[in-house]
């Protein structure tokens, strides 16, 4: 018997502030799947914000329980995973990512981040306490660290291009017949 299979998850990576857990919401409606996001599950579980956690315990404990986490999104299928903006640079977690599911990377120019995170400071903790100019040099060197990772996504989108619920339309026809093959 032929059926259809699909992508079993699909991972959103990028900049904080490119809009995966927004476009990842749509997306995940559109083609009717499950949505995760890593930064969420992480508060959900540990019973605290992230801020919160970033105060009590540091960055490297934080990695550490992202990497479980997303490794704990690997048991769902039918999903799309909306990740935080550094999960895929650290251990191996892109490579587990580019292993099971289809990785997109939401482009975003250095411009469209700042005009995002100016206002949404206060819930990253890597950023919270940058003033405008600090945030924006932030955001250039990191991205420039980051965009090495980023850019070995399966397939990469332009982040300012998805605003409109056609253009989530289209993305998700789009992954449906990039991803569908036959098993028989
Ligand atoms: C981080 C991005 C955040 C969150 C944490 C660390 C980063 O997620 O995981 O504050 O290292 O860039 P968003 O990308 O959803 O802001």
């Amino acid at each position: 018997m032929k059926t259809y299979k699909y992508f079993q998850r699909i991972f959103l990576i990028g900049f904080s502030g490119s809009g995966k857990t927004s476009i990842g919401q749509k997306l995940a409606a559109a083609l009717d799947y499950a949505f995760i996001d890593t930064d969420t599950l992480f508060e959900a579980l540990q019973g605290c914000t992230l801020g919160e956690f970033f105060e009590q315990y540091g960055e490297a404990i934080f990695r550490k329980k992202e990497y479980e986490i997303l490794k704990s999104t690997l048991l769902t299928e039918s999903v799309v995973i909306a990740t935080g903006g550094g999960t895929p640079c650290y251990a191996d977690s892109l490579s587990l990512m580019l292993n099971s599911g289809h990785v997109l990377y939401l482009k975003a120019t250095p411009k469209m981040l700042y005009d995002r995170l100016a206002n949404a400071r206060n819930v990253r903790p890597l950023i919270s306490d940058k003033s405008g100019l600090e945030l924006l040099e932030y955001i250039y060197d990191v991205l420039q660290e980051r965009e090495p990772l980023y850019n070995q996504a399966h397939s990469t989108i332009d982040a300012s291009n998805l605003k409109s619920s056609k253009a989530i339309e289209y993305l998700s026809r789009w992954l449906v017949k990039k991803g569908k093959w036959w098993t028989i």
